[in-house]
């Protein structure tokens, strides 16, 4: 009898198991279909500006790399890489939709949720959502090539600079982010191998000591620039989506390119760094650095 018991106990036990794999290989096909979603808008929608692969400027597109590890949420149970504590993953997660949903004012980000005249409903800036931060590039790739080839460099141009009018610049502010604001989100430390020995990974964040020489926002004027300009404007200031930025270059007065960095240039990827939050003396900071410091 309890030999009985035991065999059914048993058989339970492994029905349960089995059960919970079938959930999990249910959930992870659902997970694969928003993805799949998630790809295809990107492809119809936004890799124009961001790039094929969501590799941003690096790639030789006008705006941001989308790609980042930074943007990842590794999810509970994942083989590799520690779970992203809840909190962390929902900041991100709100961060990301806000910005595609909202858009950026003065930036070539056109709005793209339906609530505030753009093509896209929440479902689907949910999809991208989950594109970025389950870092499906491999599923773009697949995409985008049933699709068709990549822009030329006359049509990515002419997105540049034509008819800002067509990108539906926002004039709307609905919770957006800046490049100022989202800094937290481009340092995430979020891939985490499992097992790793976390006082050796908080090793690398020591702060280094106050920096001597112009700041901005308490930062060296040279970091900042790295961390702040150099997507667009390249490490060197050699110039990718945005003009070089070395002394020879900017043959300007301090006041123009003052104003430039305040103000942005609308209608072009350039951002208005003082509505994101830099303070007049950051900017000559960066005026003074960028026309008189060699790279
Ligand atoms: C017309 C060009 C253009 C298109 C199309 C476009 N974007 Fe953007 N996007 C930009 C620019 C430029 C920025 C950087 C804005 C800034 O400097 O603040 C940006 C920023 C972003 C950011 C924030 C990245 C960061 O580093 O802060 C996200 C997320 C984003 N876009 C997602 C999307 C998605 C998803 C789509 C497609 C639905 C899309 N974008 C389509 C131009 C574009
Ligand atoms: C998302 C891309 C992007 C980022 C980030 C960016 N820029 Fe720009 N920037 C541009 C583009 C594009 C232009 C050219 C605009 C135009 O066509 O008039 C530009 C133009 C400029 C110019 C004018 C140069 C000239 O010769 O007229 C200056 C100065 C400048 N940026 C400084 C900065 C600084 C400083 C930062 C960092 C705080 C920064 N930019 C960050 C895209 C960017």
């Amino acid at each position: 009898m309890i030999g009985l018991l035991f065999v059914a106990f048993l058989a339970f036990g492994a029905y349960i198991a089995n059960e919970n794999n079938r959930a999990e290989a249910a959930r992870e096909a659902q997970e694969d279909l928003k993805a799949h979603r998630g790809a295809t808008l990107y492809v119809n929608n936004c890799r124009t500006c961001h790039g094929m692969e969501g590799k941003g400027t690096e790639g030789g597109a006008i705006a941001p790399a989308l790609n980042r590890t930074s943007f990842r949420v590794v999810e509970k149970g994942d083989k590799q890489y520690v779970q992203t504590p809840e909190g962390e993953a929902t900041a991100l997660k709100s961060f990301l939709f806000n910005t595609i949903a909202c858009g950026r004012t003065n930036t070539a980000m056109p709005t793209w949720s339906e609530k505030h005249g753009g093509p896209l409903s929440d479902t689907q800036i949910n999809y991208l959502v989950l594109l970025i931060t389950q870092g499906r590039w491999d599923l773009v790739t697949e995409i985008g090539h049933e699709h068709d080839a990549p822009l030329t460099d006359a049509e990515r141009a002419a997105i540049l600079v034509k008819d800002p009018a067509a990108l539906s610049l926002t004039a709307k502010n609905c919770g957006q982010f800046n490049p100022l604001s989202a800094k937290e989100f481009y340092e995430r430390d979020a891939l985490k191998p499992l097992g790793a020995d976390s006082a050796g990974a908080q090793a690398t964040a020591t702060p280094k000591g106050a920096p001597s020489g112009p700041t901005v926002q308490g930062v060296a004027v040279g970091d900042f620039y790295q961390k702040t300009c150099a997507t667009c404007h390249g490490n060197k200031r050699q110039g990718i989506v945005g003009p070089a930025l070395t002394p020879a270059k900017l043959t300007n007065t301090d006041d123009f390119y003052f104003n430039t960095i305040k103000n942005g240039r609308p209608g072009t990827a350039m951002p208005a760094w003082g509505a994101a939050g830099l303070k007049d003396d950051d900017i000559k900071a960066l005026v003074t650095f960028i026309k008189t410091v060699e790279p």
